[in-house]
C-alpha cells in the first residue's frame, strides 16, 4: 500500500491509503475518512463500493473475465465437476485424488435429512414457490443442528456443517418437487454422483429404475459450475451480511437463498422462459416487446439482458448458449422459445439502446431453456441457481469468518424530519 489518495473537503487535504489487489485493481481505503473530515461515501447500491477484499472469484466486467482461484470459467466449464469446484472455491486449490474422493465420501455421508423435516413439506401451501420453502428448510436445518449456532465451535464442526449443506441441498430441493407433484420422495442414492444423484431424486420413481442420463447430467455440471460463485453480488452480500453478525451458517444462506429469489438478480431465470412464452403467446411481435423495455413509462425490462459489472459480454452466458445448443441437439429437443431468444438477441444487440446501455445477455436468458429440456419446472429454475451458487455463498462466509470481518453496518445520510416536539392528538390537523 504505497499509493496514497488525497481528497480535499471545505479546503483541507486528507491522505488516504491505496488498496491495490492482486490483479491490479485500485480502491481507496476510506474507513478512517469520517474520523478525520467528518465526511462519509455515499453510493446507492453500492455500484462503485468494494465491502471486502476476497482471494476467491476474480471478475473484469469490462473484458468478460471470470475466474474461480485463478482458473478461467472456461476451463473449469469444460473439464471440471461441479463438487470439484466446490472444493476449489471452499479451500483455495484443486484436490488432488485423495482429497477428492475424501470431500465426496464427507457430503455423500450427509445426504439424508432428518426424518421430522419431511412432516414440514406436508404443510405448505400447494403452490408455494419452491425458493421460498428452500429458504425455510435450510433455515430449519439450524433447528436440527443447535451446535451450528455456536460462533466459537471448532473447525471440525465447522466443517461437517459445510458438509451438511452441501449434501441436504438437493435432497431438500427434490422433497419439494415431489411434494408438489404428489409423488413419494425419493431417497438420495450414496452411489451416485452429486449431479447423478439430485436427478434420480427429482426423477426416479420407486417403482422402476432410474437410469441418468449422461448428456443431461453434463449439462447440469456446467450449469452448476458457472453458477458456483460471482464474488460480491447481491445474494452473497446478503450471506456475509448476515454472517457478520455471527448467525450461523444455515441462517445466513436462507438469506441468500432469498435474496437470489427476486428477479433482478436469480429468480431472472424464470423471468425469462415467462417472458419468452408471453412473447410467443402474443404473436412473437418481437419489435413491440423490445420497444416496450426501451420505453421508460413501461415497467417491462428483458429480463436476462444486462449487468451491473460485464459491460462487454458476460463469458457465462456465452457458454451456456453453446450449451444450449448442443444439449437440445442431443436430446433432439425442438423448443419454440429457443427460436425466440435467438431473434430477440440479434435485434437487441443491433439496437441502440441497448447498444449504448452495454446491455447483453447475461447467466439467466439462456440457461432456462436447458433446465426446460432436461425436464425441471419454470418455478424450479431458481433453486438449480441456488444448487449452483451454493459453494460460493459458503466460501464467501467463510473467507469472511477467517478473515475476522467486522459486523457489517452501512452508514446512512439522513434526510427525513429535523427535530420537532411531539404534539397531543388533540391539537393535531
Ligand atoms: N431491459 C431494459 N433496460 C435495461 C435492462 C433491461 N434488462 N437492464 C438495464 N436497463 C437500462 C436501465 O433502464 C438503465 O437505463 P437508463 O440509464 O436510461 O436509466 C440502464 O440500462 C442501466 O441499468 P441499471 O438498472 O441502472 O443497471 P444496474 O446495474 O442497476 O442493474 C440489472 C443491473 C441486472 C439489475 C439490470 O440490467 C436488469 O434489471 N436486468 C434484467 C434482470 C436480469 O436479467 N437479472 C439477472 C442478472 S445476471 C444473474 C445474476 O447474477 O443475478
Amino acid at each position: 500500500m504505497s499509493e496514497k489518495a488525497t481528497i480535499i473537503l471545505d479546503g483541507k487535504s486528507y491522505e488516504l491509503p491505496v488498496f491495490v489487489g492482486s490483479e491490479g485493481e485500485k480502491a481507496i481505503d476510506i474507513a478512517k475518512l469520517r474520523d478525520m473530515s467528518g465526511y462519509i461515501t455515499l453510493d446507492f447500491g453500492y455500484k462503485n463500493t468494494g465491502a471486502t477484499t476476497s482471494a476467491i472469484t476474480f471478475l473484469d466486467g469490462e473484458e468478460g473475465i471470470l475466474r474461480y482461484r485463478g482458473y478461467p470459467i472456461e476451463q473449469l466449464a469444460a473439464k471440471s465437476s461441479f463438487i470439484e469446484v466446490s472444493y476449489l472455491l471452499l479451500n483455495g486449490e484443486l484436490p488432488n485424488q485423495r482429497q477428492l474422493d475424501e470431500f465426496q465420501g464427507n457430503i455423500r455421508y450427509h445426504s439424508l435429512v432428518h426424518e421430522d423435516m419431511k412432516r414440514f413439506f406436508e404443510f405448505f401451501p400447494n403452490n408455494a414457490h419452491p425458493m421460498g420453502i428452500l429458504s425455510a428448510m435450510v433455515n430449519s436445518l439450524s433447528t436440527f443442528y443447535p451446535k451450528s449456532q455456536d460462533p466459537h465451535r471448532p473447525s471440525k464442526d465447522v466443517e461437517r456443517t459445510i458438509f451438511r449443506l452441501i449434501a441436504k441441498m438437493p435432497t431438500l430441493a427434490a422433497i419439494s418437487y415431489k411434494n408438489n407433484l404428489g409423488h413419494p420422495y425419493m431417497y438420495p442414492d450414496n452411489k451416485l454422483g452429486y449431479v447423478e444423484n439430485f436427478l434420480h431424486m427429482m426423477f426416479g420413481m420407486p417403482t422402476e429404475d432410474y437410469v441418468v442420463d449422461k448428456d443431461v447430467a453434463s449439462a447440469l455440471n456446467t450449469l452448476l459450475i458457472l453458477h458456483a460463485d460471482h464474488e460480491q453480488n447481491c445474494s452473497a452480500s446478503t450471506v456475509r451480511m448476515v454472517g457478520s453478525s455471527q448467525a450461523n451458517l444455515y441462517s445466513a444462506v436462507s438469506a441468500g437463498i432469498a435474496a437470489l429469489w427476486g428477479p433482478l438478480h436469480g429468480g431472472a431465470n424464470q423471468e425469462v422462459i415467462e417472458m419468452l412464452e408471453a412473447i410467443r403467446n402474443d404473436g412473437s411481435d418481437l419489435e413491440k416487446w423490445v420497444n416496450k423495455a426501451k420505453d421508460k413509462n413501461d415497467p417491462f425490462r428483458l429480463f436476462g439482458f444486462g449487468h451491473r459489472v460485464y459491460k462487454n459480454f458476460d463469458p457465462r452466458a456465452q457458454i451456456i448458449k453453446k450449451a444450449c445448443d448442443d444439449v437440445l441437439k442431443k436430446m433432439g429437443v425442438n423448443d419454440p422459445v429457443l427460436d425466440i431468444a435467438r431473434q430477440l438477441e440479434e435485434i437487441a444487440l443491433k439496437d441502440d439502446y441497448f447498444i449504448e446501455r452495454k446491455l447483453y445477455p447475461n447467466v439467466d436468458f439462456y440457461s432456462g431453456i436447458i433446465y426446460r429440456a432436461i425436464g425441471i419446472p419454470t418455478r424450479m429454475f431458481t433453486v438449480m441457481f441456488a444448487l449452483g451458487r451454493l459453494p460460493g455463498w459458503i466460501a464467501q462466509w467463510k473467507e469472511m469468518v477467517e478473515n475476522k470481518e467486522p459486523i457489517g453496518r452501512p452508514r446512512q445520510i439522513y434526510t427525513g424530519a429535523v427535530n420537532r416536539s411531539y404534539t397531543a392528538i388533540k391539537d393535531r390537523k
